[in-house]
């Protein structure tokens, strides 16, 4: 999978993406980040990316040719018309399941904003989706961006290590995850949970099941709704009152 992210800002994605697991998922080729600096692209001699608004207004407005030659750039790269995601609070707002259908792609293509917005009309020439990473205004599509790249990456196979992919995480199947302990057994006066030091299999994955269904209830109700519970689990975790 390859990401190629345009942007005013090359640096601050390249290096968000290259710490800790994504780093060495890129060193290992499991995936590739380009970043694309709009700027390289521009017509401009004063290498100017923006404009004011046309009908007045505060700010200033990206223009659409050096995004269109950007983004062209790379289309041209690879030889078809990429997925291409506009990173603005106006979109539906991303989640795991959007992260999972996306990891399937074989590059992917990002556009961050700056300033008062963009020219609409080269979102309407190269933009395929619109995602929101929730209900907050932030100053640019970088930090989303990275963040899409962060939860995509970790569906990509060959980007987890067995170990840290392990299957039950937090959203399979609407449930959030269950607490976790290390050594030692007690601090500051805490034990770790006796049935986890029991070696029972079966109790453990029970008692895990059961945190798994009580946390989602407490903190995201909302996620309990959806979450796939058998019908005896409703009834004790009192789903259909919620
Ligand atoms: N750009 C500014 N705010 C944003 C948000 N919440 N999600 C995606 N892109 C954004």
């Amino acid at each position: 999978m390859k990401f190629y992210i345009l942007t005013l800002f090359p640096e601050m994605v390249m290096q968000g993406l290259s710490a800790s697991i994504l780093g060495k998922a890129a060193q290992r080729g499991a995936i590739a980040v380009e970043a694309v600096n709009i700027r390289d692209y521009t017509k401009d001699k004063h290498l100017k990316v923006d404009d004011y608004p046309y009908g007045g207004g505060a700010g200033m407005v990206m223009q659409a040719q050096p995004i269109f030659d950007a983004y062209q750039a790379v289309r041209e790269r690879i030889g078809y018309v990429p997925r291409t995601i506009y990173l603005t609070p106006q979109g539906p707002v991303f989640h795991q399941a959007m992260a999972k259908a996306m990891a399937k792609e074989e590059d992917l293509v990002f556009l961050c904003g700056h300033y008062e917005g963009v020219d609409e009309r080269v979102l309407e020439e190269i933009v395929t989706d619109y995602v929101s990473i929730g209900d907050y205004v932030l100053t640019g599509g970088e930090l989303p961006a990275m963040v899409m790249v962060d939860a995509i990456s970790r569906m990509v196979p060959g980007v987890l290590t067995n170990e840290e992919s392990g299957l039950r995480e937090t959203f399979e199947g609407n449930l959030l995850e269950y607490p976790q302990y290390s050594r030692p057994k007690v601090w500051r006066g805490k034990e770790v949970p006796s049935v986890l030091m029991s070696g029972d299999h079966k109790k453990i994955e029970d008692w895990r099941r059961e945190q798994s269904v009580l946390r989602t209830k407490k903190y995201r109700p909302d996620l309990l709704k959806k979450a796939d519970l058998t019908i005896k689990e409703k009834a004790v975790y009192g789903v259909n009152e919620i």
